[in-house]
């Protein structure tokens, strides 16, 4: 039998271990991982020379905008940013314009996104209004949904709890539910107090996105969770308080994950001084003692997942004069990846441990069938890097429209350099090489 693509001259991640080996592709899926003498013939052979070859990594929490918000970013433009950072497959945030929360909102997304994207994308719903519309967004083959507690996104009123209990059990564990967890109430009583007072500084931004009002809101949901079978996901967690509780509530054996992002494991609230409104973001960066919490927890195994929360503006909306206006997010999808590397060669972070949180974990939580590991039938879904390359991140080169990062100038080690989505080269070294159209739209399985 003659195959699509054969790789040789790498190294790859599989089962656990670093092994010398050449994997077969064959229609989109891995069909042989051996030596060089059992592979078959192939219509293309490509020597990798040495790279490190991972599973493609799952980011399960990118705001794609397009539509409403398509000059922040778009399909084609995030999805590059993905491939460019070693994703093959993001999971799409609904707070978009319109707000992802029916069956025609997910539809009319899909449809937008198919000629566009460059790797596989599902997507996350917000919760309707009408209780009963759940199974058709589901059935329609929303991968999972969000629920924003800081603020009121979707048509779910977030301050009645007896409607998220429904909401929940309607859901039940058929897909994960993906929590913000700041409270909605204590922010906008203090962000009342502080504009009443005339502040309008990133100190007092910092006092309305207190930890407290983290905690508040992972308790809150940790109840409601109890109450039902849903499998909850908090998203981008980044206090001491708020893993500490949802570390309790697991070892009680409740269904619950969690997620950080880079930039609350790589950057302080010192950071956001230095660097500024650019670095805002909700919740927001803490100070050192958070920061390590979040280290010590992620060496335990007590993180799930690292997501991004790859979260475009202009900078323009970056820079507003009040701290009130300022967007609230961080492009994440070109650094994550050389963030993790670094740590790698550092010795913070074990390759395993980049791979569980940024593939396997990923692929489990949100039962995404067939990815998140390199294996024989499995999707050819991979990413190849250089672990010597150093270099500085240069956030003008983004793909992503919003060509600017907390993280620039900053020097890491550990690069992304061949980028393959369903055995086909879709990044090369930084640039894409494929069509517009090639990634696929994966439908939840609910
Ligand atoms: O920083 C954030 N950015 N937090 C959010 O909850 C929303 C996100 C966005 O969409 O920009
Ligand atoms: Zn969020
Ligand atoms: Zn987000």
């Amino acid at each position: 039998m003659t195959v699509d693509l054969v790789l040789k001259d790498l190294k790859a991640y599989i089962d656990g271990a670093v092994q010398e080996c050449c994997i077969a592709v064959e229609n989109g899926t891995v069909h042989k991982v051996g030596k060089e003498a059992q592979m078959p013939k192939a219509d293309t052979v490509l020597s990798l020379n040495g790279l490190l070859v991972l599973p493609g990594l799952i980011d399960v929490h990118v705001h794609l905008r397009d539509e409403g918000k398509a000059y922040k970013e778009d399909f084609y433009t995030g999805t590059a940013a993905a491939a460019a950072g070693g994703f093959t497959t993001v999971l799409d945030m609904p707070n978009n314009t319109p707000v992802t929360m029916s069956v025609e909102t997910l539809e009319n997304r899909m449809a937008n996104a198919r000629g566009k994207i460059l790797v596989n994308v599902g997507f996350y719903s917000e919760f309707p209004k009408d209780p009963r519309e759940i199974e058709k967004i589901i059935a329609g083959g929303a991968v999972a949904f969000k629920l924003y507690l800081g603020e009121q996104v979707g048509g779910l009123n977030i301050d009645d709890d007896h409607a998220l209990k429904y909401a929940f059990k309607t859901v039940a564990s058929r897909v994960p539910i993906a929590v913000h967890a700041e409270d909605k109430n204590m922010l906008k009583r203090m962000e009342e107090e502080l504009k009443g007072k005339g502040r309008n500084d990133i100190e007092a931004f910092l006092e309305a996105h207190s930890e407290r009002a983290e905690a508040s809101a992972v308790r809150r949901l940790v109840k409601i969770a109890e109450k039902t079978s849903a499998k909850v996901h908090f998203c981008h967690i980044s206090t001491k308080q708020g893993l500490e509780i949802i570390h309790k509530a697991k070892e009680k054996g409740l269904a619950l994950t969690c997620e950080v992002t880079p930039h609350h494991l790589f950057l302080s609230v010192d950071d956001l001084k230095r660097v500024g409104t650019v670095a805002l973001t909700a919740p927001p960066l803490r100070d050192k003692s958070h920061v390590d919490f979040l280290w010590k927890s992620l060496k335990n195994g007590l993180i799930d997942v690292v997501g991004s929360d790859h979260a475009p503006h202009t900078l323009a909306e970056k820079s507003a004069a009040s701290v009130w206006e300022v967007k609230v997010g961080i492009p994440g999808l070109e650094t994550t990846l050389p963030l993790m590397l670094t740590a790698v060669n550092s010795g913070a972070l074990s390759l395993g441990d980049v791979v569980r949180m940024l593939a396997e974990n990923p692929a489990r939580v949100f039962k995404l069938k067939g990815r998140g590991a390199i294996k024989e039938g499995g999707k050819a879904d991979f990413v190849a890097v250089d672990m010597g390359e150093e270099y500085c991140i240069d956030a003008s080169k983004f793909h992503s429209k919003a060509k600017f990062s907390p993280f620039n100038g900053k020097r890491v080690k550990g690069k992304p350099v061949k980028t393959f989505v369903a055995g086909q080269l879709v990044v090369d070294r930084g640039e894409i090489v494929a069509e517009a159209g090639c990634g696929k739209i994966i439908l939840g399985e609910g």
